[in-house]
């Protein structure tokens, strides 16, 4: 009887301080959020904040369904974590561009602090990141990036892609290897200074890893470990990510080593090179404490690798899969190609006067929107936007989505029409709400070399090939949903590539 009485009016008053702690809480968050001015968003709930009101299977877009609630700036919680989400053109380039000093750091999750402890150029930020994005940005332009170097190098890479889907004779396959392959080489032969065959085991293995730890990134375990880091050696997702991280750690450190063997300050050969040839520069004027160690080799190499591969591979799968699906829009580039340039070698200069392919490139950038989420950034210092105060630190999403899909920037933001970048002469026109490559500080920096690298290996491919769906398979059939990972790429299916003539 006592035991019961006990435990009755024991789970009575345990029920009385939640409700208590509950009426509290909500009674703070409100009077906080009117004081400060904060940004509106759905009521969280304790601990698990907004979890149950998103989609973490399709977060960009179930994040655009709560911009048309809440407008441009609004936050949500993810477990007891605050993010403000900034949506549509107008918003993200406010922020990004003219606001470019606050929006301007990056997010370090414990997923991309386990990636690069805050090293290399992606996950870091403030001196050291200032220091190794200039220098990225200057040695890739004086190995080419954007030039006539790169153009060269791209062209030779183009022959082997195609070599390599000859060998299926028109038959169905899947082409994500194989493109993935190409514009690997693109960037290794800038940063490694040299291609890699196809088959060779160590270079398949490296590009593997980081096409699965870019899709593992993006899925609802890392993105639920991002919020409860203890959970990490539970999930299965993240033991794969760190094991890929460690693998690819050994890979780039091997032929760092090998370059360093060899090394010849008066012949530099690659990014490596250059990053060797400063650091050595910097030891022998007893400069201390640079920023051209070890780590930020290793982490700026591994970087540039990853976000030059499998960016531009995926989007030349989306570019190849719209022209399988769209015949019309396909045979319409083709009669340019061939009235404009004809058999010979497509060159960069041509690009000015393909207007209609070089649409249907922007086209199928802003469709596909690879990274819907940008890559997340966090705010440098305090800031007030649009009203709304926003705090030093805050986690910032610049929802991409929202921008290349726009309802007011485009006239038919969900279908595959080449005309938004048209004019009424059939010049190819820039618009400003195309912004795949985002915008301000954090801004792609490999933008000039992926435009290069997608213009010259579609316009090759497309001038020996005719891309279709497999025999007995219309094109209605092709499925344009995206697998979701950290960048949305094509779902795995075969297409022909059937040679022209
Ligand atoms: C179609 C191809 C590509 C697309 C769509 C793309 C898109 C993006 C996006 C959306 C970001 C995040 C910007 C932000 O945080 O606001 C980014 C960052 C970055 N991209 Fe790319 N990218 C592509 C190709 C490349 C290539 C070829 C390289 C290498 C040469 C590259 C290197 C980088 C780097 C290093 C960053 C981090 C910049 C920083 O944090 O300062 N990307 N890219």
């Amino acid at each position: 009887m006592i035991e019961d009485f006990l435990q009755s009016s024991t789970s009575v008053s345990l029920f009385g301080v939640v409700v208590g702690l509950l009426v509290v809480y909500l009674l703070l968050s409100s009077f906080s959020s009117q004081e400060r001015r904060e940004p509106p968003g759905p009521r969280p709930l304790p601990l698990l904040g907004n979890l149950l009101q998103v989609d973490l299977k399709r977060l960009d877009q179930s994040l655009v369904d709560l911009s048309k609630k809440y407008g441009p700036v609004f936050q949500v919680y993810f477990g007891t974590k605050k993010v403000v989400v900034l949506a549509g053109y107008r918003t993200v380039k406010q922020a990004l561009v003219n606001h470019a000093d606050e929006f301007g750091n990056r997010e370090v999750s414990p997923i991309f602090y386990d990636f690069n402890k805050e090293h290399g150029i992606l996950f870091s930020n403030g001196e050291s990141w200032k220091e190794m994005r200039r220098f990225a940005l200057t040695t890739l332009k004086d190995f080419g990036m954007g030039k006539k170097i790169s153009e060269e190098k791209i062209l030779e890479e183009s022959h082997y892609l195609i070599k390599e889907f000859e060998q299926f004779e028109g038959k169905p396959f899947n082409n994500t290897q194989a493109i993935n392959y190409a514009a690997s080489n693109v960037i290794s032969a800038l940063m490694f200074g040299k291609r890699f065959e196809y088959k060779d085991p160590v270079f398949q293995a490296m590009v593997e890893r980081d096409n699965e730890t870019i899709h593992l990134t993006g899925s609802v375990s890392i993105l639920i470990y991002n919020f409860f880091p203890w959970l990490g050696p539970c999930l299965k997702n993240w033991r794969v990510v760190m094991k890929n991280i460690e693998a690819g750690k050994e890979d780039t450190r091997k032929i760092i080593a090998d370059l360093k063997e060899t090394l010849d300050p008066n012949m530099c050969r690659c990014y490596i090179d250059a990053f060797l040839i400063r650091k050595q520069t910097l030891e022998e004027s007893d400069i201390k404490n640079s920023h051209y160690h070890d780590d930020n080799l290793v982490y700026s190499v591994t970087n540039l690798f990853a976000a030059g591969t499998d960016t531009t591979g995926t989007t030349l799968k989306w570019c190849l899969l719209y022209m399988a699906k769209y015949p019309h829009i396909q045979d319409r580039v083709v009669e340019e190609l061939s009235r404009v340039v004809g058999s010979r070698q497509v060159r960069i200069e041509d690009r000015r006067n393909l207007p209609f392919t070089d649409a249907v490139i922007h086209e199928s950038q802003r469709l596909a929107n690879i990274v819907p989420m940008a890559i997340p950034h966090t705010t440098s210092k305090d800031v007030t936007f649009q009203g709304y105060f926003i705090k030093e630190g805050t986690t910032v999403f610049p929802l991409l989505t929202s921008v290349l899909y726009d309802e007011g920037e485009w006239e038919s933001p969900r279908t595959f029409n080449p005309c938004h970048f048209l004019d009424n002469d059939g010049k190819c026109i820039k618009r400003d709400a195309f912004m795949p490559f985002s915008a301000g500080r954090r801004v792609c920096l490999g933008e000039g070399l992926a435009r290069m690298e997608l213009f010259l290996f579609f316009t090759s491919l497309l001038q020996h090939f005719r891309f279709t769906p497999p025999p007995g398979v219309s094109e209605d059939e092709l499925d344009l949903t995206p697998v979701v990972g950290f960048i949305l790429s094509p779902l795995p299916q075969m297409l022909c590539a059937i040679r022209r003539q």
